[in-house]
């Protein structure tokens, strides 16, 4: 099977065929996504949460980026890779978001990059990265890196305001040439309006049914997810817990190891 890539997300839109992404930031769990058979895995840098075990985002440098886009990419033959770029990559300067862009590709070994916001803010950033031939998701509604701006992981697209800005931004992200856009947390009425009104695809988290695809971190599947749209498919966190206890409770128990655990 070829490897995917950002024309098959296009095409798959044409066909009205889901399209399915998963975080992953590990060597284990990018294989086992992509033998479940998503399209793409994003290193997201919901990593700064769900690994490093922080308040927000905005402590995930390029250096961490970079090296979990290695070793995601380094376990994937057919998926294609994005990688997010992390707060203070691409804020700075369009040439500094270009050289960062392009780490996550050359060293990282992406195929494409995620990044937070609007045209009004970003559009010349956007546009020399897609000059350079890189890739660019957009990602609009609940933008993580702004939390200190936002107050707080809420609902974005309530006020008939601010749906008519979402709406504008998703416009304007087309028209920069970005590949697709993620849709997050907002209403799922405000997100099919959105989806129907693009040629790119919308892939939602906490947006409803109706965008082109659904992304989750995969950890928000397994037992970890607090938001609502979280939902559990297996409690890996409750087994891990138990698997854990098991193996304290037999060492100081004299049950582990058995004989058939050592060596002669
Ligand atoms: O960082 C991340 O995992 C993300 C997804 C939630 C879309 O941006």
């Amino acid at each position: 099977m070829n490897k995917k890539t950002v024309v098959h997300f296009l095409e798959q839109k044409q066909k009205k065929e889901k399209i399915v992404l998963l975080t992953a930031y590990d060597f284990p769990t990018a294989q086992l996504v992509e033998e479940a058979g998503v399209d793409g895995i994003l290193v997201g840098d919901s990593l700064g949460m769900v690994v490093m075990g922080g308040e927000n985002t905005l402590k995930v440098s390029m250096d961490i980026m970079t090296y979990h886009t290695s070793i995601v990419s380094h376990a994937v033959k057919n998926t294609l890779v994005i990688a997010d770029m992390p707060f203070l990559s691409y804020q700075i300067s369009p040439e500094e978001a270009l050289k960062n862009a392009g780490r996550l590709i050359s060293e990282g070994g992406a195929q494409a990059v995620k990044l937070e916001g609007p045209v009004s803010k970003y559009g010349d950033v956007i546009e020399k990265i897609i000059k350079a031939g890189i890739p660019v998701m957009g990602h609009i509604g609940l933008t993580p890196q702004s939390i200190l701006e936002i107050g707080g992981y809420k609902v974005q697209g309530r006020s008939e305001a601010c749906r008519k800005r979402l709406k504008k931004e998703a416009k304007e992200l087309q028209e920069a040439g970005c590949f697709s856009i993620v849709l997050e947390c907002i209403p799922s009425d405000l997100a099919k309006e959105i989806t129907e009104s693009l040629d790119i695809p919308t892939i939602g988290i906490g947006a409803g049914p109706d965008c082109d695809g659904q992304i989750l971190v995969c950890y928000d599947l397994l037992g970890w997810g607090k938001a609502r749209f979280a939902k559990t498919y297996i409690n890996v966190r409750e087994n891990m817990k138990e698997a854990f206890s098991t193996f304290v409770n037999e060492v100081k128990q004299g049950k582990y190891p058995e004989e058939k655990h050592g060596y002669t």
